[in-house]
């Protein structure tokens, strides 16, 4: 057998490792591997000259610890999927026919593609020409596929962020200010919210519940009034400020990202709290390094499953994580649905039991919160969150 792997979109920690269990696993059963460059613009030969590699074990072994990627990866290029004018995705039928080329002339019995949503599209596309593909589920935000627990690159992209914000904190409380961290996450909470709890934030703004910012604002005074000296700020790049999503613009590319609002609710805070503050904008530090224990794990894992579904010729499918174990969706389910935070999830309920806001309820007085949370005391009720109209 001769079977092919790529990666594309943006990278994440733990994709050498889902290369590394891929290849480990395909070699024990006497298969090759083709490994293409630069994501699915590997499938396309320039000048005539090959964009792919052998992949063996002695290029793969114990890869698994290295961030970023062998193969290299990009987000933009041929591949990306465009909405036709019947609502369907597609991508150009010349492109395709050259990608079916190399695949053919390659006698690629199976491809694996790792990749976020577009890159997902484009691999159900390929199997929906006849294709024998399988999809690997990857990317920080962990918005993809509501049929997986976790997306590997996930819980790496916690850690940088919990262990920034624990540095961040020493220096606000040594100056007493306000700090504002904003965090990926595309329109999603998922690193916001995780990290928010481990490092022990005061506020966590994410996509999924709107914010009143003056709720934030009476949070911040409250907690200033106690004598607490910092307080963490932690938004995710995709929230609302005032119903907007705020977007860095590249005139000259034409293209359009999520990022600034850290910056923004920055100002607004200084202005409306009185208080000195700063922003810190961690962004590709979150994607790069090293990958965690966790994803090393999960990647090997994904990376062996894909080779036994290829063995069952399992094709038009996707691995996802299940619980303790690694299983199996087809391609449609898992680009059918994204995975957002749920607003009444056991886990946002923590966060604010730990004193977390989310900014659209008022804080509780610092009185009701420490009766609250006193041991010898009777239970004091709740404040029950209403959820606020947009500003
Ligand atoms: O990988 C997903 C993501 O990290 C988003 O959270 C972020 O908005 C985007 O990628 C940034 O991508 P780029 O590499 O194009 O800057």
């Amino acid at each position: 057998m001769i079977i092919g792997i790529l990666n594309s979109g943006g990278d994440c920690p733990g994709i050498n490792a889902v290369i590394e269990g891929y290849v480990a696993a395909a070699y024990s059963r006497g298969w090759r591997v083709i490994g293409f460059h630069d994501g699915f613009e590997g499938l396309l030969p320039v000048d005539g000259g090959r964009r792919y590699e052998v992949l063996n074990l002695n290029k793969t072994h114990k890869i698994r610890s290295i961030g970023g990627t062998i193969l290299g990866t990009t987000n933009t290029g041929n591949f990306n999927v465009h909405m036709n004018k019947v609502g369907r995705y597609s991508i150009s039928p010349d492109i395709m026919a050259k990608a079916k080329k190399t695949i053919t002339a390659l006698g690629l019995q199976a491809l694996t593609v790792i990749g976020g949503g577009g890159s997902a599209k484009t691999a159900k596309l390929l199997s929906e020409e006849g294709l024998p593909v399988i999809s690997i589920p990857k990317t920080i935000n962990n918005d993809l596929c509501s049929a997986s627990d976790y997306t590997f690159g996930f819980q790496s992209a916690v850690e940088v962020v919990s262990e920034s914000i624990d540095r961040i904190r020493t220096t606000a409380n040594a100056h007493q200010r306000i700090m504002v961290i904003e965090v990926m996450g595309d329109l999603s909470g998922w690193i916001a919210l995780h990290s928010g709890i481990s490092s022990s934030a005061d506020v966590v703004l994410i996509p999924e519940i709107e914010f009143d910012l003056q709720n934030v604002v009476d949070c911040v005074k409250q907690r200033k009034a106690t004598g607490q000296r910092e307080i963490i700020v932690v938004v995710a790049e995709g929230c609302r400020l005032n119903g907007d999503i705020i977007t860095i613009h590249n005139k000259d590319k034409g293209d359009e990202r999520l990022g600034g609002i850290g910056n923004r609710l920055c100002h607004l805070l200084e202005e409306m709290t009185g208080i000195e503050t700063r922003y810190c904008v961690l962004g590709h530090t979150q994607r790069g390094g090293s990958p965690c224990a966790f994803d090393r794990i999960l990647g090997v894992r994904f990376g062996v499953e894909a080779v036994k579904l290829i063995e069952r010729k399992e094709f038009g499918t996707s691995v996802v994580l299940k619980g303790p174990k690694v299983g199996t969706v087809s391609i449609d389910e898992a680009v059918a649905k994204p995975r957002f935070v749920q607003p009444d999830s056991q886990i946002v309920q923590t966060a604010r039991d730990l004193g977390i806001i989310f900014g659209d309820c008022p804080p509780k007085p610092a009185a009701t919160a420490a009766a609250e949370t006193a041991p010898a005391q009777a239970p004091a009720k709740a404040t029950k969150c209403k959820k606020k109209s947009k500003a």
